[in-house]
């Protein structure tokens, strides 16, 4: 595996292997166990003969002016390892300066899917995120990449950018990734201390009681699954302040309506310094 930490370097190793089908794990590094799923997951519609590439960048434009970018966990040695160990062919962990010139004027903008869930209280989070990954298709020249479940919104937006600006790109969808008491694994699962993170399980608690509603019990009625989640957390985790509970349809992110295929709930708690989020499909 080549580290490539500059944009000359790449469009070089892309020339050398054009051609040659590429599959692009886009993160922001302080890999862990779901990153190293998706570099897998990656691997395997790669097969032997194609190419993995994993991006690493801290990318500016999709931190608010009160988030975490500063003290996001910064953690290249270990990356390249777990890069390496689940098969990547190329890491690119390019510098700001580089991707982002003083005098840029240019960028991606999202004008109704980003609007609900965590674009509410995250404005302009997701203009960030599609620019970067439109800059990062460009680069990289994949014919697929591959996206995590967790990030529910971010991959309906990032499939919607591909329908919506022509990128000739097929997109993966990966199950989350948890630890054993189902917390969904994040970078910012750090930032938890030993009591919120006791508290930190109820998310998927929650969501699997509410998903339990709708399956064997037939609620239909989102409100009354709302409430569900809303009660569960208030008993189990009296340190979280929810950001949001929806249920809405997976594809639109609106409220559901009779063209709905999947509904999804997603869930926003802040607790303590750290912003967890998580979904379930109901099926
Ligand atoms: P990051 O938070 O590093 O996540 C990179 C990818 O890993 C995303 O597709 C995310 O959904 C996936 N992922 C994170 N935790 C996961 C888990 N527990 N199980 C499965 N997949 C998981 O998402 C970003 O970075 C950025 O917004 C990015 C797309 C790189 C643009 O800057």
């Amino acid at each position: 595996m080549n580290l490539i930490d500059n944009i000359q370097q790449l469009r070089v190793w892309s020339g050398m292997n054009r051609g040659t089908r590429c599959v692009l794990v886009p993160t922001m590094g302080a890999l862990h166990e779901g990153h190293a799923a998706l570099i897998r997951a990656a691997r395997e519609i790669a097969g032997h003969t194609g190419n993995v590439v994993v991006s690493i960048f801290v990318n500016p434009l999709q931190f608010g002016p009160n988030e975490d970018f500063s003290k996001y966990p910064r953690t290249l040695e270990e990356d390249l390892v777990i890069c390496r160990e689940n098969g990547a062919d190329i890491l690119f962990a390019p510098r700001a300066e580089e991707l982002y010139l003083p005098d840029r004027s240019i960028q991606v903008v999202e004008t109704s899917l980003s609007k609900t869930l965590c674009g509410a209280s995250r404005p302009r989070h997701f203009d960030g995120v599609c620019t970067v990954v439109a800059k990062l298709f460009n680069l990289v020249q994949c014919d697929e990449a591959v996206f995590g479940k967790k990030d529910y919104q971010q991959l309906a937006i990032i499939r919607r950018m591909v329908r919506d600006l022509d990128y000739n790109i097929v997109i993966h969808g990966i199950d989350t990734v948890r630890e054993a008491d189902g917390l969904a694994m994040s970078s910012r699962n750090r930032y938890l201390t030993p009591s919120e993170r006791a508290q930190a399980p109820v998310l998927r608690a929650a969501l699997l009681k509410a998903r339990e509603a709708y399956i064997q019990g037939g609620e239909r009625d989102g409100e009354v699954l709302q409430q569900i989640i809303l009660d569960r957390i208030a008993v189990e985790a009296p340190l979280g302040r929810v950001d949001y509970v929806q249920v809405v349809d997976a594809s639109t992110l609106q409220a559901p309506t009779e063209a709905t295929e999947l509904r999804v709930i997603a869930i926003a708690v802040f607790l303590g310094s750290a912003r967890l989020i998580d979904n379930i499909e109901l099926k």
